[in-house]
């Protein structure tokens, strides 16, 4: 039967490279319109705060960041400074002068994810770049002058800094870096509520530390937190129903009880669809699932290891889907503890802080799975 299936599947391949489709799967991109028309109304308001864009680990900020910024480059003039820090953030400083001024590939362009986005650079000519790595010039004077020169010319400026979550451990860990992070929250503060020049967005999938940095920068009534998260269940369902349409896949179709399966799965979960559609080329959904949920079960277990405390404080989510701070208290843990071990939770992506309600929650539904899975099979 394997040796079949094989054939098939060889002879499939061929096919596609004549029909030159290289792919039997594609990238989907579903919804977004009310989260893309939010984007829009931002910019299109005179600058006065800095927007927080959070959400869980994949629920499609970056994707939509890039898509909202494809189509506002279309309609208006706009001037896009892209600041990705997953791109390893050492030396805050040298870094943060690299990712924004271009200082050691001076001239070259600056790559970004969507060939159709135009990002920038601060521009600086060879003395200005000197006195800044000798810090005799104020970087954040060169970055006001360049956006008081855009918005005279009538271009918006927009900068961006995505993967905020990558500074974690240096804010947390090194004075100087923390004072130098607080020092350009403050700088985006002037630039939004006070001067009102550039359009400022930050985004991030830990909640936590989001919360952190708002709180120590005084960010207060300065900055408004936007949610970016999974997909709904209808738009999951119209996904799933429509393959071919919206994942280019034409070698199956699923029906409303397999759509309703994945969904109950995995939920909104983007990626964790796209993994599920691309496993379905060869297993029947049942395996597919039951493996995927026995996968995440496995993390779960991996992630507690010995940790009884660990263990205490998913055992939360049994009983209920979002905790609060005093939930986990009932099980004798002391409050820093708590703390501590939230934090680690969400720096792992096992738990998303939403900072705005203050609720801690399982990233999504297959981590939920895998937290019931875990704690039944302990108790077998
Ligand atoms: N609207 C969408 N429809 C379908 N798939 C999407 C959509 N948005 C994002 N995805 C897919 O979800 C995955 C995660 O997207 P993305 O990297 O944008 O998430 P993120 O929230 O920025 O992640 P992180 O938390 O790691 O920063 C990608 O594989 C992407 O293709
Ligand atoms: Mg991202």
């Amino acid at each position: 039967m394997a040796g079949v299936d094989k054939k098939i599947r060889t002879c499939y391949n061929l096919i596609m490279k004549e029909k030159n489709e290289p792919y039997r799967q594609d990238v989907a991109f579903i919804d977004r319109d009310k989260e893309l028309s939010d984007l829009r109304l931002f910019v299109n308001r005179r600058p006065s705060e800095i927007l927080f864009i959070h959400g869980p680990k994949s629920s499609g900020k970056t994707t939509l960041l890039y898509k909202f910024l494809e189509q506002i480059q279309q309609e208006q003039k706009v001037d896009v400074k892209f600041m990705d820090l997953r791109e390893t953030f050492t030396n805050v400083y040298d870094d943060f002068l690299k990712t924004f001024f271009n200082i050691e590939t001076h001239g070259e362009k600056k790559e970004s994810r969507a060939s159709n986005i135009n990002i920038g650079f601060f521009k600086i000519d060879a003395s200005v770049e000197k006195k800044i790595l000798e810090k005799r010039a104020d970087p954040f004077k060169v970055m006001k002058a360049e956006f008081l020169e855009l918005t005279r010319k009538g271009i918006k400026p927009v900068l961006i800094i995505d993967e905020l979550q990558a500074l974690d451990k240096i804010y947390l860990d090194n004075d100087k870096d923390r004072q130098l992070i607080t020092a350009l929250f403050n700088f985006f503060v002037a630039m939004t509520k006070q001067a009102h020049l550039a359009h400022i967005i930050i985004a991030s999938s830990d909640g936590y530390f989001l919360n952190t940095v708002y709180n120590d920068s005084k960010l207060k009534k300065c900055s408004e937190f936007y949610k970016v998260d999974y997909l709904k269940k209808e738009d999951v369902m119209e996904w799933l129903l429509n393959l071919e349409k919206y994942s280019k896949i034409k070698d199956y179709t699923l029906t409303e009880a397999d759509a309703g399966k994945i969904w109950d799965t995995v939920g909104g979960s983007m990626w964790e669809i796209q993994n599920i559609l691309s496993h379905l080329f060869e297993e029947p959904i049942d395996e597919v699932l039951h493996l995927y949920k026995k996968k995440i079960k496995g993390m779960i277990e991996y992630y507690i290891g010995a940790d009884i405390q660990k263990e205490k404080v998913l055992r939360v989510f049994l009983k209920q889907e979002t905790a609060r701070l005093r939930d986990f208290i009932a099980g004798g843990i002391t409050p820093v503890e708590i703390d501590h071990l939230l934090q680690n939770l969400v720096r792992n992506n096992i738990l998303y802080f939403d900072p705005t309600e203050a609720l801690y929650y399982p990233q999504g539904k297959s981590y939920q799975w895998g937290i019931k899975l875990y704690f039944e099979s302990i108790e077998k």
